[in-house]
């Protein structure tokens, strides 16, 4: 069995060093954070708001997230695009707090490592999630690096972006996932940490490749 935990803060390129991990493993990606941005997106789509443990709690009884084919799918609808704006963002961080939306997503996110080798992506992957994750690794950025390629990573995606209202997004998000009350933004204890800010995407896989070889004696 290998599970490799991949946590750290947004924008420090988790998601794009998961999955090229998971394509060179031959490891099924999983990115939790898009569960949490789906529930965001269907609280505000439905005006329903994310702090309310009550409400939310009754959307959560009839919502059903899926994975198909490497999209995010709500309740049937695959809305992979919908999910990478900074509003679903802030609502995603705002939703995560609530401990029945982390309850919810932590069985989704157990279970799909029960039943096949995994890359996991998130925040508290490591040292919540799947504690005994043969491999976890602490992903950092500077906020700076973090700032400069979400934007470009909107452009890419053919999106609107404004490099100081995302500095200042990442800024607030970071300091709301770090600082919630129920399983923030940590590095398990036995995590290895990977400071990216000064690494190409290359360089950042293959470091983290080496890592699990290290770890696991696996080679990609
Ligand atoms: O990784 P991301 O930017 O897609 O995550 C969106 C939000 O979801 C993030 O701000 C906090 C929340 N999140 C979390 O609380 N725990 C995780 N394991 C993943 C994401």
């Amino acid at each position: 069995m290998l599970r490799v935990a991949i946590d750290g803060p947004g924008g420090t390129g988790k998601s794009t060093i998961a999955k090229a991990i998971a394509v060179r493993f031959g490891l099924e990606y999983i990115d939790t954070g898009a569960m949490y941005r789906a529930l965001g997106l269907k609280a505000r789509r439905n005006g329903i708001d994310e702090s309310d443990a009550d409400a939310v709690k009754k959307m959560l009884d009839v919502t059903s997230i899926d994975f198909v084919s490497g999209h995010t799918h709500l309740d049937g609808e695959d809305v992979s695009g919908l999910i990478r704006t900074n509003e679903i963002s802030m609502a995603a961080s705002n939703i995560s707090k609530l401990a029945i939306v982390r309850a919810k997503v932590d069985e989704v996110s157990r279970y799909l490592a029960s039943t096949k080798d995994v890359v996991m992506e998130g925040r508290d992957i490591g040292a919540t999630v799947i504690p005994d994750a043969e491999v976890k690794i602490f992903m950092t950025a500077s906020p700076d690096v973090r700032a400069k390629r979400r934007y470009e990573q909107l452009l890419a995606a053919g999106k609107e972006a404004d490099y100081d209202t995302i500095f200042n997004e990442i800024q607030a998000r970071d300091y709301q996932d770090s600082h919630r009350e129920v399983s923030p933004l940590r590095a398990a204890d036995d995590a290895v940490f990977l400071d990216t800010s000064d690494m190409s995407i290359e360089e950042n896989i293959d470091a983290v490749a080496d890592i699990i070889t290290a770890k696991t004696g696996r080679s990609a």
